[in-house]
């Protein structure tokens, strides 16, 4: 631990989005972009995919079927930590709505997404995600926006383009606040917990962000990160890959591995706040994004975590299980994880006991 801790770090924003960028600069990466210790090079094998059916999980018949479902979901949350969810309940025809309005924003002229950009004190809105002083970009421009609760939406960061943009999200926003819900339930019962042990951590009033990724193409995508590796501040996060262009990838016993397209599926990973509900016995994954040669990419994660003046702590249950407590309890994990992802640290392990 760096002698900096609890110091304030000075954080930077790139002065244009990698979409502008790219249109002026076609085959020379700025140097603020490159990673030089970027290992890029080689293809990793693709992920094998663990698909886990949500209909399965939530039978509450205590059928065969439904019970392997859920000894498989244990089994993929302590592995991979995590999945690839199916008959999650949003209808195909949303995801693609999603994924429409998210293309549309992207594509709109760059005076009219400014009107939504962020600030460097202020996460939400459109833009980059901030570094310390010096640190490399990632090769992304998102749009980042709290959806619930509903009193905290700030609707000046909303966009009024595509028109169409804030009834979509909002009903995806209800849909995902659901899936959440049957989620945790799910997985405190693969665990053989109370069904609402980390839902009540989560809390009624639990905070949902929606993020839509866009990832211009790189002539040199050996040389940077959509998304530089990292693990979720989140409980869960749940993305909406984009259909045709890959580039997520997740790191399991030190190896790399491509997480295929599925389509229809959403993926679904554990974040800290929930390995640390869980006493460390489900994983928070590792994960990163890769640049494609020539096409764009685009994704959208719902991410969920408890209201920051919450205290999440590791489940009675599940301690005495495993005869320790492993993790610290914690008030406002996301100012601790954000200290520690400015010096590249994972604030995780500074909770371990
Ligand atoms: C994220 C993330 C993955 C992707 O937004 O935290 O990891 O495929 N996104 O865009
Ligand atoms: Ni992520």
């Amino acid at each position: 631990m760096g002698e900096s801790f609890g110091q304030p770090m000075k954080l930077e924003l790139p002065a244009i989005p990698v979409q502008e960028l790219i249109k002026s600069t076609t085959n020379l990466i700025p140097q603020r972009y490159i990673f030089h210790d970027t290992i890029n090079a080689s293809s990793p094998p693709c992920m094998d995919t663990p698909v886990i059916d949500l209909q399965l999980l939530l039978d509450n018949s205590s059928s065969s079927e439904s019970l392997d479902e859920l000894g498989k979901l244990r089994s993929v949350l302590c592995s991979w930590g995590c999945f690839q969810l199916i008959n999650h309940g949003i209808p195909s025809f949303e995801i693609d709505k999603l994924r429409a309005i998210a293309k549309e924003f992207f594509a709109l002229p760059h005076e009219e997404k400014q009107k939504y950009s962020r600030t460097v004190d202020w996460f939400e809105g459109y833009g980059s995600d901030t570094v310390t002083e010096g640190e490399p970009f990632n090769w992304n421009d998102r749009l980042h926006l709290k959806t619930h609760p509903l009193h905290h939406r700030n609707l000046k960061f909303w966009p009024q383009f595509p028109p169409n943009f804030r009834e979509i999200l909002d009903e995806y926003a209800v849909g995902m606040k659901k899936l959440l819900e049957n989620l945790l339930k799910a997985i405190a019962k693969s665990l053989d917990v109370d069904e609402n042990g980390f839902l009540s951590q989560f809390g009624e009033d639990g905070i949902t962000f929606t993020r839509f990724n866009f990832y211009p193409p790189c002539s040199s995508p050996d040389k940077v990160f959509g998304l530089k590796p990292h693990s979720d501040v989140t409980m869960i996060t749940i993305l909406v890959q984009d259909k045709d262009v890959e580039g997520l990838q997740v790191l399991k016993d030190d190896q790399w591995y491509k997480v295929p397209i599925v389509p229809d599926a959403l993926f679904i990973n554990v974040g800290d706040q929930l390995e640390i509900m869980s006493n460390g016995i489900i994983k928070s994954v590792v994960h990163k994004v890769v640049i494609d040669k020539e096409r764009e990419r685009i994704s959208v994660a719902v991410a969920s975590i408890p209201s920051p003046d919450k205290e999440i702590g590791p489940l009675t249950h599940l301690i005495d299980r495993e005869g320790a407590q492993l993790y610290k309890k914690i008030t406002n994990y996301i100012a601790l994880f954000l200290q520690h992802i400015a010096r590249g640290e994972r604030a995780i392990n500074a909770l371990k006991m």
